[in-house]
């Protein structure tokens, strides 16, 4: 039988300081209760001390591009990068990302700005799925998540502008969706889910106004939502309480 799982909650990890959800790309980590072990799989800057935290529980590793010179858009790093660690891991957080210079207007599209948007935000995490799947474990339960935006959604979108941004990260849903019914026929017990985080005060947000949640507390909830994920529910888009977003 399985043991109570342990995860860090949001009390605990809001009042940690620094920047960036990518502290929750970690990897690695053994959390008490989990027989398994747990991973989270670091693809960014780590610098909130969440890190420690789960350090305390297990083997933490983070990878990132200033660290590892893992650039999400270029395949050749993607492989060598992914290439260079030994799975399996139970838990993956993608959480790469970037904003651009969003448009307001059709006026200000641009073909090269909106590639670029595609690069980052769609085809990255992509790649680091397709190189990921040779380190998941097909015999027990392993979980990825994807950090993508509820503006993504076409369904929530009533306000329109932020078209390349909006439509890199519906092409990034429509990515990990399909991933997802490809991994559950090899791994029957993953999960997959589109994240999205709030609004978060990050570097991501640092030139809009607003209240933000504190980029900890947004960690704990995505873990928190992801940890309870079946694979009955994988493929989905779920927000950070947990609520269904729609496509
Ligand atoms: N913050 C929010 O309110 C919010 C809301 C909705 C969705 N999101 C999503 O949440 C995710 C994380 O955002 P954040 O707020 O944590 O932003 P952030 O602090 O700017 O972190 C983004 C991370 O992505 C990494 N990155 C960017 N381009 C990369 C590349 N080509 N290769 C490898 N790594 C790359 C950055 O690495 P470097 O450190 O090397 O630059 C950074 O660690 C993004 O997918 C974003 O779309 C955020």
């Amino acid at each position: 039988m399985a043991e109570e799982r342990s995860l860090p909650d949001a009390d605990k990890t809001a009042g940690l300081t620094g920047e960036g959800l990518s502290l929750i790309y970690l990897r690695l980590c053994s959390f008490g209760g989990y027989n398994a072990g747990i991973g989270y799989w670091g693809l960014g800057r780590d610098r909130c001390g969440f890190g420690d935290t789960l350090a305390a529980r297990g083997e933490v590793v983070g990878l990132s591009r200033s660290g590892d010179g893992l650039d999400v858009t270029d395949e050749a790093s993607v492989a060598r990068v992914l290439g260079g660690v030994s799975g399996p891991f139970d838990l993956v957080m993608i959480a790469t990302g970037a904003l651009g210079v969003p448009e307001k207007s059709l006026r200000a599209l641009s073909g090269q700005a909106m590639l670029a948007q595609f690069a980052v935000n769609a085809v990255g995490p992509a790649l680091i799925i397709k190189h990921l799947l040779p380190l998941l474990p097909k015999d027990r339960e392993t979980r990825v998540g994807v950090l993508s935006a509820r503006v993504g959604s076409i369904g929530d979108n009533a306000l329109g502008g932020w078209y390349s941004y909006r439509a890199a990260k519906a092409a990034l849903n429509q990515v990990v969706h399909t991933a997802a019914i490809e991994v559950a026929r090899s791994h029957p017990l993953a999960v997959l889910a589109c994240l999205h985080p709030g609004k978060v005060a990050t570097s991501f947000t640092a030139g809009y106004p607003g209240e933000k949640d504190a980029p900890g507390l947004s960690a704990a909830r995505l873990l928190a939502v992801l940890d309870g994920l079946s694979p009955a529910e994988s493929g989905r888009f779920y927000d950070y309480a947990g609520k269904i977003v729609a496509w």
